[in-house]
């Protein structure tokens, strides 16, 4: 089948807050120079959250990613899990048409389908809630017929019960899904011959049918707020001492100059502490000391932030290399805690690891730099570079330490991306 692009396209593609963090610790997984291979995570994300991927969309993941837009554009267009073209509100259907389906009765299922939503594939129905397709085989092939709808599988179906899973579909309800008629998974229709203990420690539902029906993400179109942001490789939730901000205030470093910005942890800071993860981890107890710079730093694959070497020497004020000058760094986060740096907008998990790592840890570091300062870190943010004056994350920082709000920040504990 030709895979093209739809003709109408929108405009842009933007990551929601939290499937924007979500998408940039998913890059974080795979080795420096591999970040490519995460397209089909995040094209899969910018689907479940638009419904089907816009051309901006596969633009949009191939600049993240470093990549040729022609090198998105071939991923999806490859694979028919990516859709191309609007698909129903509700569902859109994938039906196998593959040999063993369609022994079983596929040709069955597509009569409901042409019935019952829209006469071709890949037309929305006359409400809007559904589209379908004919797929190849989906590898369910001894529960044949199957579809596949949303995120999981329907085995073992006929028209009878297909045409009432629309109807519960469209009314709002998710059926189960596995096996429609009773068989538990792909054993024999006639029963067990063997393994006849099967019975015990069985969960309600086969493996597969029973954790989706856990997850219950099914038909539900993802903006990030359902799924726990924390990625468990970079380690787990900080356990380090909260402090009310006035206390945070108090362990502060000395400023760099007299008119250094106001200290303390932004709005939002408690929220953070819960999603901190491995940035306050193994350094609750640090710091307190004058500020110091890091080693040349470069965040170590598997952790946000990694505990600054105690033998690097002070080069406090030091000029770099690079253009600009050297922002006072410190070597870890303050007794309470580090900022969450996400709070501003450019900001996602792999850009708070590097920050964290070059010794910026609170807003109010951030919120110091001048002109000079602002170029150094742009020079030494590897794989971002200009992003922090590109940004704003001075102004956004001054805010922050403020314990004000931005626009961002508000939307991104709006959206429950802290939850
Ligand atoms: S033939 Fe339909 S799942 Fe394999």
């Amino acid at each position: 089948m030709l895979r093209r692009l739809h003709a109408d396209q929108p405009d842009s593609f933007a990551f929601t807050p939290a499937n924007q963090a979500w998408a940039e610790a998913q890059i974080t997984k795979y080795p420096e120079g591999r970040q490519a291979s995460a397209i089909i995570p995040l094209l899969w994300r910018a689907q479940e959250q638009e419904g089907w991927l816009s051309r901006p969309a596969i633009e949009h993941v191939s600049e993240m990613l470093g990549l040729a837009y022609i090198r998105g554009l071939e991923v999806a267009t490859f694979y028919f899990m990516f859709q191309l073209q609007p698909v129903g509100s509700v569902a859109h259907i994938q039906v196998c048409g593959t040999t063993s389906c369609m022994i079983c009765g596929a040709e069955d299922l597509i009569g409901v389908c042409k019935e019952k939503i829209a006469k071709n594939p890949h037309e929305i129905s006359a409400d809007g809630k559904f589209s379908w397709e004919e797929v190849e085989c989906l590898g369910a092939c001894s529960n044949a017929p199957m579809a596949q709808i949303g995120k999981d599988y329907y085995e073992d179906l006929t028209a009878e019960r297909f045409t009432a899973m629309l109807e519960e579909l469209a009314r709002g309800e998710v059926p189960t899904p596995g096996p429609q008629n009773g068989r538990y998974a792909s054993e024999p229709l006639s029963g067990l011959t063997s393994l006849t203990d099967y019975d015990s420690g069985k969960t309600q539902y086969n493996a597969s049918a029973q954790l989706a029906t856990d997850i219950g993400d099914t038909v539900k179109r993802i903006d990030g707020t359902e799924v726990p942001l924390l990625a468990p490789w970079q380690g787990k939730a900080a356990n380090a001492a909260k402090k009310p901000a006035k206390a945070a205030r108090d362990d502060m470093m000395p400023p760099s100059g007299p008119d250094g910005a106001q200290g303390g942890r932004a709005k939002g800071a408690k929220a953070a502490d819960r999603t901190r993860g491995a940035a306050s981890d193994g350094v609750a107890e640090a710091t307190g000391e004058a500020p110091e710079t890091q080693a040349k730093a470069k965040p170590k694959r598997g952790s946000v932030a990694p505990t600054p070497k105690t033998d690097v020497k002070a080069e406090s004020g030091t000029p770099a290399a690079t253009p600009g000058k050297k922002p006072r760094t410190m070597k870890a986060p303050r007794k309470a805690g580090a900022d969450d740096l996400k709070l501003i907008k450019g900001i996602g998990p792999k850009l708070e690891a590097t920050v964290n790592s070059l010794g910026f840890f609170h807003f109010d570091q951030i919120a110091k730099w001048g002109q000079d300062e602002l170029a150094w870190v742009d020079q030494n943010l590897e794989g971002f570079k200009g992003r922090a004056s590109r940004d704003n994350w001075v102004e956004q920082a001054q805010k922050l330490a403020r314990g004000e709000e931005t626009e961002f920040s508000a939307k991104a504990s709006k959206d429950g991306r802290y939850n």
